[in-house]
């Protein structure tokens, strides 16, 4: 048995952050964002939460799919930036969009989270307990952003993105390999505190960390040596080649990486498609936004051989090979 995407959604809040208007905040300029990571503009949720994005990304999901919100039998969230701690946004979504017989649960693995959400979700329906999932990742990072520190607040976006997952015993169709793994000994180059991870320093003052502080080089170093590796090990094993893939659908961090990992691969850039440039870096939210735009204007279609691929905190990296 396999599991397989039968709809998909987004949703990105109105308002609109420009470079410019971020040079107007911070010492930086349009050239220097664009030129260092293809962003043109982000999306910064006012009225929206954590949740309520997941919520409107689940609801075009489901209406893609034709199913109920009470067919859904499990949610599962990746994100960093829930509003609770408890009730998890999971449960919350659930609540929305009448999902009354599903078992709800966040993940947190950063802007892998999607990739993990979906390896899960298909661990637990390739058992025959769960049937029809969503997964769903969606990200408020702008609650998260010292927006005094160029170096990093330039960079991400809020968002959602949602899949409708279901059984299929189907023509090969579904998820058929992946490959994910962590790395905390190097951890600490990408952080975002919690409220535990204020600490009282030697000298009695309170330090508090709960903005997202990067070394952005090793960031970058990590990401362009260990998302080719894990795409290359999945083409392995599965006697593929680069080129039998139509779509490689990776993690919107950054423009240079994207580039750097297709050159690594000797594939041309065409196949990585990207929406980085209008929404910035939106964590676990950003493989499941661009998918849905791929879906609905019908770049992606039935039969198409596709790797999504996450990268980020943690450290933590996954591939998954699908066939659509
Ligand atoms: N505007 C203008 N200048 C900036 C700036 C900004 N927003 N941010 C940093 N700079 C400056 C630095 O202060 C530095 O100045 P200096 O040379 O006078 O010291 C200079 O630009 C170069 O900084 P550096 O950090 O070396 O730039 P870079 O070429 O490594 O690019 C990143 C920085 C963040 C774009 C790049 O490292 C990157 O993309 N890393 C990966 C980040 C990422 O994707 N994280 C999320 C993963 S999930």
């Amino acid at each position: 048995m396999k599991t397989r995407i039968v709809g998909t959604g987004n949703y990105l809040p109105d308002n609109v952050l420009t470079n410019d208007d971020l040079s107007k905040m911070v010492d930086t300029s349009d050239e220097w964002i664009r030129t260092r990571t293809g962003i043109c503009q982000r999306r910064i949720a006012k009225e929206d939460t954590t949740y309520s994005m997941g919520a409107g990304a689940a609801k075009e999901a489901l209406k893609q799919a034709e199913i109920a919100g009470e067919e859904i039998d499990l949610i599962i969230v990746a994100t960093s930036s829930a509003e609770y701690a408890f009730p998890n946004t999971a449960s919350l979504i659930q609540s929305e969009i009448g999902a009354k017989h599903a078992l709800c649960f966040d993940v947190s693995v950063a802007c892998t989270g999607f990739i993990v959400a979906m390896s899960i979700a298909d661990s637990m329906m390739c058992t025959g307990n769960y049937r029809k999932a969503l997964v769903i990742g969606s990200e408020v990072l702008s609650s998260q952003l010292d927006w005094s520190d160029r170096s990093v607040c330039v960079l991400f976006g809020d968002g959602a993105g949602a899949v409708v997952m279901e059984n299929s015993e189907s023509d090969g169709c579904g998820l058929i390999d992946q490959e994910i793994h962590s790395d905390g000994n190097k951890g600490m180059v990408l952080t975002c505190g919690k409220n535990t991870a204020d600490r009282i320093t030697a000298d009695g003052t309170l330090r508090t960390n709960q903005t997202i502080q990067m070394n952005g080089q090793e960031v970058f170093k990590f990401a362009v040596k260990k998302v080719p590796e894990s795409i290359q090990t999945l083409l392995d094993r599965n006697h593929l080649s680069a080129e039998d893939v139509d779509y490689y659908i990776l993690h919107q961090a950054n423009k240079r990486i994207i580039e750097s990992v297709a050159k690594r691969l000797h594939v041309s850039i065409e196949k990585f498609p990207m929406n980085l440039d209008r929404y910035g870096n939106t964590s676990a939210a950003s493989i499941p936004i661009l998918l849905h735009e791929l879906s609905r204007e019908h770049i992606l279609k039935p039969g198409n051989l596709v790797i999504l691929s996450g990268f980020g905190g943690g450290l933590s990296w996954g591939s998954l090979l699908i066939r659509l």
